[in-house]
């Protein structure tokens, strides 16, 4: 049994399915990549996966467990953690600060600020910052980060509470080349350690950190393999025609 597996998944917008029977299966510490054209589906999946959006179809079971009904915030606690385009960092707080809160699981700063006044950071929330290449800026106000340091912030702070599974939705978008660059040397950092689901237009980017990728269209599963298989897939050439292939997405 794979960690998280999807069984004909669906969603219906006022008849229109969005996720139309789709089935796939993502391995304990995978980097699964979401591929597809716009509107194939992909941040509705992840929806559905974090329990944003409940399905009205299939089933949704992680690490054994049925959780295709569950709210989101008990699939937070089994760690589920969703990374968004619009970053939820505290910006009066120094990047030490969020991720000490991210670390306290509470829902507010102060709290915690009062309880851990100047306690030396624990040794997992260490490891993270050397993961995200944030060491240099522990003392910054978040305020005054660049677009890619804070989307870097954001996925520590996903790091340091342990979330099992990690569900990013275009994690490079508006990012510099650079910083581009650094977010695959990252990604490919936590291999192994996380299990995660991103979705990326950025081929440069996919191909860089890609093991298995799934390609959508119209809410099923298009394709799935390397990306040498979904790159020479006919179905994928065809559902790409006229845009210049998957390549040029
Ligand atoms: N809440 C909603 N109500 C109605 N239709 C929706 C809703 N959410 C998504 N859709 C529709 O479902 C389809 C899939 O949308 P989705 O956002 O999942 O696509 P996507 O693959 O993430 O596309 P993109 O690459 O543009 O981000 C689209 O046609 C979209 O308009
Ligand atoms: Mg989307």
């Amino acid at each position: 049994m794979a960690y998280l597996e999807l069984h004909d998944l669906e969603v219906s917008f006022d008849g229109f399915k969005a996720v139309n029977g789709l089935s796939m299966a993502v391995e304990r510490g995978e980097l699964r990549c979401l591929l597809g054209a716009n509107g194939a589906g992909k941040s509705t999946t992840m929806d559905l996966i974090c329990g944003r959006t409940q399905p009205t179809g299939g089933r949704i079971v992680l690490d054994g467990a049925d959780i295709t009904h569950e709210p989101e915030y008990v699939r937070a606690r089994r760690g589920v953690g969703r990374k968004f385009q619009v970053p939820s960092v505290f910006k009066e707080l120094t990047v030490r600060e969020n991720l000490e809160v991210a670390r306290s699981h509470r829902p507010t700063p102060w709290k915690t600020m009062r309880l851990f006044p100047s306690a030396r950071l624990d040794e997992r929330t260490q490891k993270v910052i050397e993961i995200v290449g944030l060491e240099d800026v522990l003392g910054t106000k978040a305020a005054y980060l660049s677009h890619g340091q804070t989307q870097w912030l954001e996925l520590a702070m996903l790091l340091v509470q342990n979330s099992a599974l990690i569900l990013m939705d275009e994690p490079t978008a508006g990012m510099t080349i650079q910083e581009t660059r650094k977010t695959s040397e990252i990604f490919n950092r936590l291999r192994g350690q996380h299990t995660v689901i991103v979705v990326e237009h950025d081929m440069g980017f996919v191909r860089e950190i890609a093991e298995t990728i799934t390609v959508m269209h119209q809410g099923k599963l298009l394709s799935e393999g390397s990306i040498a298989h979904v790159e020479s897939d006919p179905k994928v050439m065809e559902a790409y025609l006229g845009s210049g292939g998957i390549s040029h997405a």
